[in-house]
């Protein structure tokens, strides 16, 4: 499969709209967990002209593990209850974080970052087996509004 180029709106509704069809169009009829995080990641990125990372970390035992993400390379474990993702992870709440400097604990993978949104992954049953980490060096990039619009577009993703 090829990517295709779009042009993504302003508007924020209509911006989550394209988003999830892209997201369904990449992952969709894979059943690989690696492959359907690794082109959803591509595809989140793309949209995210301010992003400079966007990726997952998964549940593993009492720690959140890195798996396929878009950026500079990242930390690999994050322990629950550490950083932006550990706290999403404990507090089972997505975090919009407009300065990390701000953030008690934040986790620095890299020294531009200044905005994060972490959004958690949860089975049918509730139970949250991942997290999406997404990054930005513009403060405040990320609204409550991308929270809910990634809520929205995490839930395309199947549950391994
Ligand atoms: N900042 C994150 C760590 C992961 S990197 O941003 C990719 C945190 O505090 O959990």
């Amino acid at each position: 499969m090829s990517y295709i180029e779009v042009e993504y709106p302003a508007d924020k509704p209509a911006f989550y709209r394209l988003l999830a069809e892209q997201v369904r169009l990449y992952t969709a009829g894979e059943g690989d967990t690696t492959a359907v995080l690794a082109n959803a990641a591509a595809a989140i990125r793309q949209a995210f002209a301010q992003a400079n990372w966007v990726g997952f970390y998964l549940v593993k035992g009492q720690e959140l593990v890195l798996g396929p993400f878009q950026g500079k390379p990242a930390v690999a474990r994050i322990g629950f209850g550490k950083g932006v993702c550990g706290t999403a992870w404990a507090q089972n709440a997505a975090q919009v974080v407009a300065e990390v400097a701000c953030f008690a604990g934040h986790i620095a993978c890299d020294c531009n970052t200044h905005a994060e949104l972490v959004v958690p992954l949860r089975r049918a049953d509730g139970r949250i087996w991942g997290v999406l980490d997404m990054d930005s060096t513009v403060p405040g990039y990320f609204t409550e509004a991308d929270r809910e619009g990634m809520e929205s577009v995490i839930r395309l993703l199947p549950e391994p």
